[in-house]
């Protein structure tokens, strides 16, 4: 063994102790979102920053630094999509980031964060946007300093922004972003103004829990969510949280008077669960076995959930199941009927609340404001005037209070800025990836009228799951579909699939 795969494989060691230290923080973390009492949450609290405090200083050790220059411009880093290359790509992409931003400033955005959430949290309930004010201002210059450590070429965002989905620039997705945007503020407004309409009370009609719970978990089963390496609980804020090899959970929650929420969001996280299932479990404890991104983690949700779930064939098969096992509620109600009513589009103020459709802008919206306050062109002050302009020019409704407008979500508040266009880019490559699935697996309508997932989850295993970190994104994309990152296929899904249900 060279000096050089020495240095390697130590790097691998020390790196996967980092990790093991950080699985054992989720273990904490899902106990806590799921069968934890009230009273423990100051000392899961302490156990919790223990330990990820920990595992930050692992992967930070300057031993890393050290073994890094061994083997960086050596025979293992000649391919970067090889094996070695691309785990040394990606632990100095890690490493120097995390030295980067010195310590001092990491424990005042933490402290400030944690204060804001407060804040936050009553402000939303008293609709009072500028006793949120003063905070969010804060996060906002402290997220700006964050960037300025961590250094970019054309935007701070852009440094922001790696932090989620690395190697994705602001640039690209403004462009992206501006394409879409017109031609779905146009389709919006179509379906808006269609005349047909679904009738979505019968969703709201009774559904028992346990039956729904059944009911999800025999969908989840078919898709190839894997229960022998996995189990379905319920959280208040449904997540999923891949453990280590062979322990990938999911979580739930149930509405009795909502047939959506439990299923379409077991769906979700099921997408979420089966790629973490698929990474390479010989490669744990590095890169090879970690998901690409967010977006990408979002692309796997949505294409099960969205695609597939959300889909004709689908219901072929699992309305006449629905029909069986709630007959009070669905027995009397005809196909088209439901499909429609789980396909229902319409403008709302609730981003986690919105359709396929219209999600996307929500999107948007909050990008170009993100990306105007780190460029210094908003100012806080003005937030609750420049959303409630941008929503009404976007979705012909305007939001009657800040709570329902700007106030509305946790990220800002918990400093996650940079986060929200994982969530589109999710959609956009899940409808690209999805494209391409359906020119190389034939029939696979027909399959899932039949109850079968499992080409197409073999299909995802192969093409994204088992690489794990090996390609970002946009290279990820380019080598699944043969073309870089595009919306004309989310757009052309959307509208083929709504054109068809609104008649337009
Ligand atoms: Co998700």
């Amino acid at each position: 063994m060279s000096n050089q795969e020495k240095a390697y494989k130590e790097l691998l060691e020390k790196w996967k102790e980092a990790v093991l230290v950080a699985s054992c923080g989720g273990v904490l973390h899902w106990d806590q979102e799921t069968n934890m009492p009230k009273g423990g949450a100051r000392h899961r609290a302490d156990q919790i920053a223990f330990l990820f405090g920990l595992a930050h200083k692992k992967a930070t050790d300057a031993k890393i630094g050290e073994l890094l220059k061994e083997v960086e411009n050596s025979d293992l880093t000649a391919d970067e999509f090889s094996d070695s290359g691309a785990n040394i790509r990606e632990i100095k992409h890690e490493y120097e980031k995390s030295v980067k931003v010195p310590q001092e400033l990491v424990e005042e955005i933490s402290r400030t964060t944690t204060i804001a959430q407060g804040v936050w949290v009553e402000a939303r309930k008293e609709n009072n946007f500028s006793k949120f004010q003063p905070h969010l201002e804060k996060i906002i210059k402290l997220k700006r300093q964050e960037a300025d450590h961590l250094g970019y070429e054309k935007e701070a965002y852009d440094a922001l922004l790696d932090n989620y989905e690395p190697g994705m620039s602001t640039e690209a997705i403004k462009i992206i972003f501006e394409g879409f945007r017109q031609e779905l503020v146009d389709l919006v407004h179509a379906i808006a103004d269609a005349p047909k309409k679904p009738d979505v009370s019968i969703l709201e009609r009774l559904y028992p829990v346990d039956r729904q719970k059944l009911f999800s978990q025999e969908a989840a089963i078919a898709i190839g969510y894997d229960f022998t390496r996995g189990r379905l609980d319920i959280a208040a804020h449904p997540f999923t949280t891949g453990l280590g090899p062979g322990d990938t959970r999911i979580t739930t929650r149930y509405n009795p008077h909502h047939f959506n929420h439990a299923f379409f969001g077991t769906l979700h996280e099921g997408g979420h669960g089966i790629y973490d299932q698929g990474l390479p479990a010989e490669h744990y404890g590095t890169p090879l076995a970690e998901a690409v991104s967010l977006g990408i983690h979002e692309s796997q949700s949505r294409m099960w959930e969205n695609h597939v779930g959300r889909g004709r064939p689908f219901w072929k098969h699992f309305f006449p199941r629905a029909q069986q096992t709630f007959p009070e509620s669905l027995g009397d109600v005809k196909f088209d009927d439901f499909f429609f009513a789980i396909n229902d589009v319409r403008p709302s103020f609730i981003r986690v609340e919105a359709d396929e459709v219209t999600y996307n802008l929500h999107i948007m919206l909050r990008f170009e404001i993100e990306l105007a306050f780190m460029r210094g062109e908003l100012e806080v002050k003005d937030l609750p005037e420049v959303w409630n302009k941008k929503f009404t020019e976007y979705f012909g409704i305007t939001p009657k209070n800040d709570a329902e407008g700007c106030m509305q979500d946790v990220h800002w508040s918990s400093g996650l800025v940079g986060y929200f266009p994982t969530y589109s880019l999710g959609n956009l490559y899940a409808a690209q990836f999805y494209a391409r699935a359906e020119e190389e697996i034939k029939y696979l309508d027909d399959q899932f009228a039949a109850g079968n997932f499992s080409e197409l989850k073999k299909w995802l295993n192969e093409k994204i799951h088992k690489h794990g970190k090996r390609y970002r994104a946009g290279k990820l994309v380019e080598v699944v579909t043969g073309n870089k990152l595009d919306h004309k296929y989310a757009m052309t899904y959307l509208k083929t699939k709504f054109g068809e249900l609104y008649n337009l």
